[in-house]
């Protein structure tokens, strides 16, 4: 099966083969030139269309990008919490509503009370959405079990969410998020080490929630040294919205991503920059919870490894589209198109460790990709607009929206 994208206005390229990840201040680099690929067997074949194909993808006036992955998301969970949000944006705190046993606790109560089948049908109805965004690839997170039963089930309903959705994704194990009643920090970490190897079947990263309400530096230690002995990576949520100095201890631990970052002390800057760790900045819950703004201009500047993410949750962003997130990014922090773009692809695969096989448009790279009905620069520029005109998994339209049917046509 040969298929042949033709004439694309924009086709996004790198510029060269074999990144692990773009570093930020790198993306002016980033090609968004006329042009076409040619697939095969569900992989980039060739950097210039083919008239033998047996399909032909017409993207006249489009824009060919590799699939958007979303590395963090809190998939799967149980429910909303519209409530709560009207609560916040009427001028309740978010700790205040966490200390009154909202947030985490009572999407931990929903999950705990809902059956399997239902979970998974609303991750799975979740993840069509994502889909007509252009989010080929997408990270789930356990975090609402909040037991060792509840946690070790959450990842199991995850690994089952992989059977029933178009997407590739991954799992990390979010196992120290709130503190469980009856627990403190660290015996729920001793009981976080218990459940350690049940976990790993599951996953390839390990998460911790670092703040004021939640895990402090010796945890996050401690879920370093977890994630390192056992060769999965260490992400975390940190700096969300106190200043902890959380990101010294991650790099000790060479973590492959710090996440939210709002509130980020100023001296970890430089040094977050020259690492490895990537910058997972999540403007959705920003913007949604009235947050502090990350310093992402200066974290691009300094040479970080900068992603953006959805962090799609019921409580701080239950936000699933990335083109959005571009939106909101590109405005909140004065990201270019094409800074937004590296941010939601070849840096997002490089957090699940997907570099190697999605990420970028590049010769035997899996066909993820997405076409846009609009120039790259439209994604930020139209904010709330979906330009998603249709997304292919492995080189096979997973989603195509029905006034661009006529793009598609078998030879
Ligand atoms: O990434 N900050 C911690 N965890 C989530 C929120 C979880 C929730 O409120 O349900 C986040 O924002
Ligand atoms: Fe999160």
């Amino acid at each position: 099966m040969t298929t042949s994208f033709d004439n694309a206005a924009q086709v996004l390229t790198l510029p060269q083969p074999d990144l692990p990840y773009l570093r930020s201040n790198r993306a002016n680099e980033i090609g968004l030139e006329p042009g076409g690929i040619t697939i095969e067997h569900g992989r980039i074949a060739a950097l210039e269309p083919t008239p033998d194909a047996n399909l032909h993808i017409d993207a006249t006036g489009c824009t060919l990008l590799p699939g958007l992955v979303d590395c963090h998301t809190h998939l799967p969970f149980a429910g909303w919490r519209a409530g709560e949000y009207e609560q916040k944006i009427t001028g309740v705190p978010y700790e205040e509503i966490a200390r009154a046993g909202g947030g985490i606790k009572s999407s931990a109560n929903a999950l705990n009370n809902t059956p399997d089948e239902t979970v998974l049908a609303q991750a799975q109805e979740l993840a069509g959405e994502m889909l007509r965004s252009g989010t080929t690839t997408f990270e789930c997170k356990s975090g609402y079990g909040l037991s060792t039963a509840g946690e070790l089930r959450a990842l199991q309903l995850a690994t089952e969410l992989q059977q029933i959705v178009s997407q590739n994704t991954t799992r990390t194990g979010l196992l120290a998020h709130a503190v469980p009643d009856g627990y403190t920090t660290t015996t729920w970490m001793d009981e976080v080490e218990t459940m350690l190897p049940e976990a790993l079947e599951h996953i390839t990263a390990l998460d911790i929630f670092v703040e004021s309400i939640a895990f402090g530096l010796d945890d996050l230690d401690r879920m370093g040294e977890f994630a390192n002995k056992n060769g999965v990576h260490l992400r975390a949520h940190v700096e969300q919205f106190t200043t902890m100095r959380s990101v010294p201890v991650a790099l000790r631990h060479n973590a492959r991503s710090v996440d939210h970052l709002s509130t980020i002390h100023p001296d970890d800057i430089e040094p977050l920059a020259r690492s490895d760790t990537a910058a997972v900045l999540l403007p959705g819950a920003e913007f949604m919870g009235a947050e502090h703004t990350a310093p992402a201009r200066d974290l691009i500047d300094a040479g970080a490894i900068v992603v953006l993410s959805t962090d799609a949750n019921p409580g701080t962003s239950p936000i699933f589209s990335l083109p959005l997130i571009i939106g909101l990014g590109a405005r909140r922090y004065g990201l270019s198109a094409r800074e937004a773009l590296l941010a939601t692809t070849l840096n997002a695969a490089y957090v699940l460790d997907l570099q190697q096989e999605i990420g970028s448009i590049e010769l035997d790279k899996r066909a993820d990709l997405v076409l846009l009905d609009c120039p790259a620069e439209h994604v930020a520029y139209r904010l709330g607009r979906n330009p998603v005109a249709a997304t292919f998994i492995g080189g096979d339209p997973a989603y195509v929206r029905p006034d661009a049917a006529w793009r598609i046509m078998e030879r």
